[in-house]
Formats: structure tokens, sequence, C-alpha cells
């Protein structure tokens, strides 16, 4: 559609220095100096979904931070399209390993490096701006509905609640999200699943208060030598997880999906030069790929304890902790596998310690099915703008939310993600690629075309 690139090409310095505006907000949900942000960030959305066409904008409080709440419904008639984001962001430490500074947004090489530049700012914000194409061109096919939330970095511990709350609001045809990557612009590809996740704290006690690591050493168990022996236990020599029960629900993926899989492009020199490693490590029997989408696994994301001051000091600790989260994937239930952890490192706890095992957040995982219309709707729009038809990969990422809008909506989602995997999510330095950006606000007023010609 002739128009809508236009519209984009006349207005596409204002679309970027707007993203950028946006951020600039240091949004971080998981800590609570930023609350205020988070209010901020939640009016600033506000006020772009409005000047973007959005007839109806509120910003819902919730018991944490705020839900945005968005809609441009212009036809009963029509099929509506739910677009779920969210507008939080992972804290940006460690600081120091940032080349510029994580809210103060700088472009290099054609690339915006910010905290939230692709997760998720940058990607919801292409839905805005599409909807503004699409209004401004008078070419809107579908009501549009928004739902842009503040704590998708910490697990949505209140978004379930509200879409259980607001089912008449929420209600829609298709759920469509860009929170995901692509293989590359030459190379589209379209997310067909997200994983689900455990997330769980060890804590292990030793003796009753930090000990002379000479005068006690050798005579007590020292919490960091007993956790770091648990979080040892729990691979196999094949990279296995070794926990029981674990598998047990996991639907395997077909020899079919493993095939189609198999022919994404995929450069392990390529893969290990990126990130600096001189080997690659994971269950065994399966490929790359396959590690990071169909299969589930089980990662330490920190562990401390005992003096990380500067300098030495000779201490046996009377404490030592871990985080510690599963990726689950289809069939496997979040709570049942917390549940299995929490058990697990209790039971192993060696003798001399005490191990307590804590709960943080988990969600369930979704797939999408190639078949459906929303699917195929995405697909044919990646096609109209890529030239060429993308190829289903599953995502390694979860997003707790997806399956809750299934059960609770009755509909389907679709990922149409448009970051790259290197793009340093959660890490310093995160970009996106502007080429990127406009991409997407290129495809997606083509999905909502050739879905509204579908229903
Ligand atoms: N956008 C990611 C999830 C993602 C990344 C999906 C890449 C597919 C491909 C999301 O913001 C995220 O980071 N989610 C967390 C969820 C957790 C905090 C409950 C994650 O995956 O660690
Ligand atoms: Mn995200
Ligand atoms: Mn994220």
């Amino acid at each position: 559609m002739k128009a809508w690139k236009e519209y984009q090409e006349q207005h596409k310095d204002r679309f970027l220095n707007e993203l950028l505006d946006l951020l600039r907000i240091p949004s971080v949900s998981a800590k609570s100096e930023h609350k205020k942000d988070m209010q901020a960030c939640a009016e600033a959305v506000k006020t772009k979904l409005e000047e973007a066409g959005a007839d109806k904008v509120i910003i819902y409080p919730t018991a944490g931070h705020p839900v945005v709440y968005g809609e441009k419904i212009s036809n009963p008639d029509w099929p509506t399209v739910l677009v779920y984001g969210h507008y939080d962001v992972q804290p940006a430490e460690p600081l120091e390993l940032w080349k510029s500074s994580p809210f103060e947004p700088d472009i290099r090489d054609g690339k915006i490096f910010a905290r939230g530049a692709c997760d998720d700012k940058g990607q919801f914000y292409m839905h805005i701006k599409a909807l503004e194409i699409m209004s401004k061109t008078n070419s809107l096919s579908t009501n549009l509905k928004f739902i842009i939330e503040g704590e998708e970095e910490v697990g949505s511990p209140n978004l379930a609640e509200f879409v259980k709350t607001n089912q008449e609001l929420l209600k829609a045809d298709v759920v469509l999200i860009s929170d995901s990557s692509m293989i590359s612009l030459d190379t589209p590809s379209i997310d067909v699943g997200v994983r689900g996740i455990s997330y769980i704290e060890v804590e292990v006690t030793g003796p009753n208060r930090d000990l002379h690591s000479g005068v006690y050493g050798g005579a007590v168990a020292n919490p960091i030598t007993m956790l770091a022996k648990m979080i040892a236990s729990v691979h196999d020599e094949n990279n296995h997880i070794t926990i029981p029960g674990f598998y047990d629900d996991v639907l395997s993926a077909t020899e079919e999906e493993r095939k189609l899989m198999a022919q994404a492009p995929f450069d392990e020199e390529e893969y290990k030069k990126d990130l600096g490693v001189n080997a690659l490590w994971g269950e065994k029997g399966y490929t790359t790929n396959e590690r990071t989408g169909i299969r589930p696994t089980l990662e330490l994301h920190g562990i401390w304890g005992g003096y990380m001051g500067e300098g030495a000091k000779t201490v046996l600790p009377s404490k030592a902790y871990a985080k510690i989260s599963a990726r689950l994937v289809p069939n496997q239930q979040s709570d049942k596998i917390t549940a299995l952890l929490l058990k697990h490192f209790e039971k192993i706890a060696p003798e001399g310690v005490t191990v307590k095992a804590t709960e943080h957040h988990g969600g369930e995982a979704y797939l999408t099915p190639i078949d459906s219309k929303a699917y195929q709707a995405a697909a044919k729009a990646i096609e109209a703008t890529f030239n060429k038809a993308p190829i289903p990969v599953r995502g390694g990422g979860s997003i707790p939310i997806c399956a809750l809008f299934e059960k609770e909506l009755g509909i389907k989602i679709v990922f149409m993600g448009f970051g790259l995997d290197s793009d340093n999510l959660h890490s310093p330095n995160e970009k996106f690629d502007v080429a990127n950006f406009y991409k997407g606000i290129e495809t997606i007023p083509y999905f909502h075309k050739f879905f509204a010609e579908q229903n």
C-alpha cells in the first residue's frame, strides 16, 4: 500500500524521535525507586496512543505498576486485534559495561542503544505508529485494542487478575505481540512459541554465624561449597537434568517439526564468535536451536555468599544463596515444576547445612498453531514487505501472560518479533536496529489487512 509507505517516509524522523523520548524514561519494574518513572512511562504511552488516533485510553492502576489500555473501535463488524506489549524494562546494571548511558539513547551505526530499545519499547511502539499510519491514511480494516503492561519483566504478577476481571474490555479475535526476535532482515522468521518458566531462590545455611576459616575451616560444612555441589548435581554428563520427574510431562516436538526447524539457517562458528565462547554446551542429542526452543532447561542467574568486597577476607560464611530458573516447554506446568524444584533442592541438602527454597514467579509455555488464521496473516504480512516467506521457529524466552490470554479470552496469540537474538536483551548495550524498527512499522498494517480479509 503506497499511502502507508509514503506516510511513514514523511514522518520517519519524528517516529524515531518519539521512541527515543520513551527510552529516556527509566521504567525499571523490578526496583521500587523507579515507581514514579513507571507512572510517568504509563502516562507517556497513554499520550502516544491518543496522538496516534486511539479514541479511548485508560491507565488502570493495579496492585503493582499500572496497565495502559487503549482502543480504536471503528466498526462493530470488523475483527478486533488485541496488541500486547510491555513498557517496563529490566534493570540496566552493570552500568559500567554500557558504552553509552542506558537511558540516554544513542544511535551508532544505524542501531539505537538503550535499555528497552528492543525489549519492548521499540517493538510495541511500532504498533502505535502503525495505528497512526492506518488511521491517518483512512485504511483501518480492524478494530484495535492495546494492552501495554508495566510488569512483564517481573513475571506479570497482577496482569492475570486484570485479564480475568476485564474479559469484556479485552474481547478480541486475536492477540498480536511484538516482543521476540527474527533470524535477520534477510531471513525473516516468526516465533511460534514461547517457553514457560519456574523461578526459585535457594538459601543454604551452615553455622549460626560467619567463622574464621582457619580456626573452623575443615571441620564445618561451608554453605558455598555445599551449594556448589548441589547445583553441579542437577545436570548429568549429557547435560540432561537429573531432577526426578522433571521431563515427565514434556510434549516432544514431532520429527516433522524438528526437520522444519533444521531448515533455519544457523552458523555455529558465527554464533560462537559472536558470544566469545570456544565451544557450545547443551543437552546431548539436540541441536542448538532445539536446545533453546523445544527443550526445557535449568539456569543459574546469581550465586552469592561470604565476602564479596574488595581484597581478601578469610571467612567461612554462615550462608550462601542462588537464584535458579527452569525454562519449560508445552505440557509442563509451571506450578508443578516449581514445587518439584523446591522439594528437590531441599531434599539434596548435604549433611551439615539446611536449605530453604522459595518461589519467585512462573508462567506457562505457549504454542501458536501454524495453520491458524492469525499465523497465516502474519506470514503473509511478512512476505509482503520482506519478499520472502518467514520460517516458523520456536522462541526461547517467556511471556508469562500468553497462555492466560488463550485461556481467559479463548483466542490465539501470534508473535511478530522484529528484534534480533543479538540485540543484547537484558544485557548491557541493548540495541534495536533502526531498519528493523521501520520494517516492523511497515509490516504491521499488512497484518491487519490480511487478518481482516480472512475474517
Ligand atoms: N521479550 C522477552 C521474551 C522473549 C525474548 C521471547 C526473546 C521470545 C524471544 C520478555 O521481555 C522476557 O524477557 N521475559 C522474561 C520473563 C520472565 C521475567 C517471567 C524472560 O523470558 O526471562
Ligand atoms: Mn519483552
Ligand atoms: Mn525481557
